[in-house]
C-alpha cells in the first residue's frame, strides 16, 4: 500500500519539533514539504503566548481551501492549542477533522482510521491519562548529524504566567533504558550529537537515579560525540549535576538557564521558587567548574506588578552575567493560569519599551562576545551546507555558536574539524579549517 503523505507545520519549542517527527513515525507516513500534495495536513501548535495561538488558528483556515480540489484531505490540529481549546476548535472550525493534544500522539493511527471509516468521525483526543506517552520512537532523517531525545513530558512547576502545565500535564520521566535505546538508534542512523529535552530537564529522576546519573550513563554510548540538554530549571541545578557536567567529556560547554527576571519581588510573584542570589550562586559554581561555559537565558518583561526598579535589576543582571544569548518576551496573559487573575499587569506601551531597551543592549553584548572569538580556534562539528551559500558548510562549537566554514568539501559533513575564527556577525561566526 502506498504510504500516506503528511505535511506538518510546526510552531513553538523543540518539544514540538520532536513531536512532529513522532507523528510521522507513528503514522509510518511519508513527510512532504508542500501542503498541496498531502493526504493529511497537521498544524502542530504552540500556546505559550497569545500571538502564537492566533497563528495556529489562522493556519488551519488557510489550508481549508485545499479541500475543494481534494475532498479526502484530512486537516488536523495537534499540540498545545489543541489541548487548550479542545472541543471549541471542532465547533468553531467545521473543516477541522481532528484535534489532538500532545499526549494523544500514540493514538494518531487510530484517529486517522476513525476519520476514514464509514462513520466519518471527528476525533477529539485530549485525555491527560496516558500511560504509553513515550511509546513512539522518533523518526530521524538518515544521516542527520543532530537529533532530539525526549526524557520528560509535562511540568510540575507552577510558574504563574505559564500555560505548559495545563497543556502538557504533570511531569512524567522516561526510564533510563528507553532513553539509552532511542539514543543508540539515532546514533546508528547517523546522529553524532543529541539534545535531551524536557520542560525542566534537570529535574529528571527515575528509580533512584537523578539527572547527574543519567549524564554519566549517556557518556557511555558508543558513537555519540556530543550531549546537549534543555531546558534546565535553576532550582534543580545540584552540585552533583555540576560535577557530572564537568567530568563528562561529551557534555557540551553550554547551558540554557531561564532566569525570567532579575528582581526577587517579581520572581516571587512569578512563583519561580528561587532567588536571584541562588541563581547567581549557581552560575558562579558552574563557571568555577567549567570556565568557558556559554550561557543563555529567557526573560519575561511586564509581568504582574513589575516596576521600573525591578526592570533595572533585570538589566543589571544581564550586564553582570553577559549571557551569550537572551530570549526575551513581553508577558502575555494565558487563560486559566494564576497570572490571569492577578490584579495588575504592566501597561503594554511600557512593557514594549522595556523589551526594546533590553533587546538593544543584549544585542551589543552578544555581538561583543562573538567578536572576541575572532582569532581563536574551536572544534566544529559540521552539520550541513551553510544557510548563506551552498559553497560553505556550517557547524557548531561546543558553546553552540554557529560557524560558517569556508572552502570545505561536503564529504566533511559529520566530521569535527579544527577551525580558526576569522569574522563575527550578530548570530554566527565565520572560520577556516586549520
Ligand atoms: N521550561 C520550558 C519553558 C517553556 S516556555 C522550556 O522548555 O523552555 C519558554 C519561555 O517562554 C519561558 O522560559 C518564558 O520566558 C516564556 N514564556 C512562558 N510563558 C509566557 C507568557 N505567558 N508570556 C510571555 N512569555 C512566556
Ligand atoms: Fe512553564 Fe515554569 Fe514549567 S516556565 S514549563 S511552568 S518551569
Amino acid at each position: 500500500m502506498k504510504k500516506q503523505s503528511v505535511f506538518i507545520e510546526t510552531y513553538g519549542c523543540q518539544m514540538n519539533e520532536y513531536d512532529s517527527d513522532r507523528i510521522i513515525n507513528a503514522l509510518q507516513a511519508e513527510p512532504v514539504d508542500s501542503p498541496n500534495t498531502a493526504d493529511v495536513i497537521i498544524i502542530n501548535t504552540c500556546a505559550i503566548r497569545e500571538k502564537a495561538d492566533h497563528k495556529a488558528v489562522s493556519a488551519v483556515g488557510r489550508y481549508n481551501k485545499l479541500k475543494k480540489n481534494n475532498p479526502n484531505l484530512i486537516i488536523g490540529m495537534s499540540g498545545c492549542v489543541a489541548q487548550l481549546y479542545g472541543k471549541k476548535l471542532l465547533k468553531d472550525m467545521p473543516y477541522l477533522d481532528f484535534v489532538m493534544g500532545p499526549r494523544g500522539i500514540p493514538k494518531i493511527p487510530k484517529i486517522i482510521d476513525d476519520i476514514r471509516s464509514e462513520h466519518k468521525q471527528r476525533p477529539l483526543e485530549t485525555s491527560m491519562d496516558v500511560q504509553d506517552i513515550f511509546d513512539v520512537t522518533p523518526y530521524h532523517k538518515k544521516g542527520k548529524i543532530s537529533g532530539f531525545v525526549s526524557i520528560q513530558q509535562g511540568c510540575n512547576k507552577k510558574c504563574a504566567y505559564c500555560i505548559v502545565p495545563t497543556t502538557r500535564g504533570s511531569e512524567i520521566n522516561r526510564p533510563l533504558d528507553e532513553i539509552i535505546f532511542e539514543s543508540q538508534e539515532l546514533v546508528k542512523q547517523g546522529a553524532k550529537e543529541l539534545t535531551y529535552i524536557g520542560q525542566t530537564v534537570n529535574s529528571w529522576k527515575h528509580s533512584k537515579m537523578r539527572f547527574n546519573n543519567l549524564l554519566d550513563h549517556l557518556q557511555e554510548i558508543n558513537g555519540l560525540e556530543r550531549i546537549r540538554f534543555t531546558t534546565s530549571f535553576p532550582k534543580d541545578i545540584s552540585d552533583k549535576m555540576i560535577s557530572s557536567m564537568k567530568n563528562n567529556n561529551k557534555v557540551c560547554r553550554q547551558l540554557h538557564l531561564p532566569v525570567q527576571s532579575g528582581s526577587n519581588r517579581v520572581l516571587r510573584e512569578m512563583r519561580r521558587t528561587y532567588s536571584i542570589e541562588w541563581y547567581k550562586d549557581r552560575i558562579q559554581k558552574l563557571k568555577d567548574a567549567i570556565p568557558d561555559l556559554a550561557l543563555s537565558t529567557d526573560i519575561i518583561v511586564g509581568f504582574g506588578s513589575e516596576k521600573e526598579d525591578d526592570f533595572e535589576s533585570t538589566m543589571n543582571l544581564i550586564r553582570e552575567i553577559e549571557f551569550d544569548t537572551v530570549y526575551s518576551f513581553k508577558y502575555s496573559v494565558r487563560p486559566g493560569t494564576p497570572g490571569e487573575n492577578m490584579e495588575s499587569h504592566v501597561p503594554d506601551e511600557i512593557a514594549s519599551e522595556w523589551l526594546s531597551v533590553l533587546q538593544a543592549e543584549q544585542k551589543e553584548i552578544t555581538l561583543k562576545k562573538n567578536i572576541e572569538k575572532i582569532g581563536s580556534n574551536f572544534n566544529v562539528l559540521l552539520e550541513g551546507f551553510s544557510k548563506q551559500n551552498n559553497k560553505d558548510l556550517f557547524g557548531r562549537t561546543t558553546h553552540n555558536k554557529v560557524v560558517n566554514v569556508k572552502n570545505v568539501d561536503q564529504s566533511f559533513i559529520g566530521k569535527t574539524v579544527r577551525v580558526k575564527i576569522t569574522n563575527a556577525m550578530q548570530n554566527s561566526l565565520v572560520g577556516e579549517i586549520i
